[in-house]
């Protein structure tokens, strides 16, 4: 049997552990919502640039190809149902009282890292469009982390935890 090659990269892909986070930025209205991603990865330290890549088909695309300011808020091992409510769009809009404020931009609270970013680049690549983000601030916690895998969720401890 022949096997799909994006299949194959599904499960290729899948196979790289990440955490997981969850970006959250404000439509034209100035109404906040958090779509939960794995693709962060940092780019450069001097200057302090991250990127995320956005798939096109999200029913939240605009908002968040379009935001100039957005946070990333890391999932601490305790994030599973976060994670799962902000994958979904009818669950992404963020309440007041789960958000707090750093640099401006809102983020979640808790979390073991929350970072403030002002959008330095974007680049379509196939069907993600590639968001690049300038550090704007940061804040971090100790704590375990919430890890994907294999469609899965899990958790990681740290050495000094
Ligand atoms: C663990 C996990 C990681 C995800 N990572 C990304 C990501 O990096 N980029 C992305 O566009 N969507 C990612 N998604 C999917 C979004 O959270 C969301 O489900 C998707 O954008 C569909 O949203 P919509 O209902 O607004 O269309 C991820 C979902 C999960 C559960």
């Amino acid at each position: 049997m022949e096997i799909d090659p994006e299949q194959q990269y599904r499960r290729a892909m899948g196979a790289f552990t990440t955490g997981v986070t969850v970006v959250t930025a404000a439509d034209a209205k100035g109404a906040w919502s958090g779509m939960t991603v794995n693709s962060l990865a940092s780019v450069s330290l001097a200057p302090r640039l991250l990127l995320w890549c956005l798939g096109s088909r999200s029913a939240r695309y605009a908002p968040f190809a379009e935001a100039d300011v957005w946070g990333v808020t890391v999932l601490g091992a305790d994030g599973e149902a976060t994670a799962r409510r902000f994958a979904r769009a009818a669950t992404q809009d963020l309440r007041s009282e789960e958000a707090e404020t750093l640099a401006g931009v809102k983020v979640l609270r808790g979390g073991l890292a929350q970072l403030a970013c002002r959008t330095h680049d974007r680049k379509q690549a196939g069907d993600h469009l590639i968001i690049i983000g300038e550090v704007l601030d940061v804040r971090v916690r100790d704590g375990a982390a919430l890890t994907f895998f294999r469609s899965g969720y899990g958790e990681i401890a740290g050495p000094a935890d």
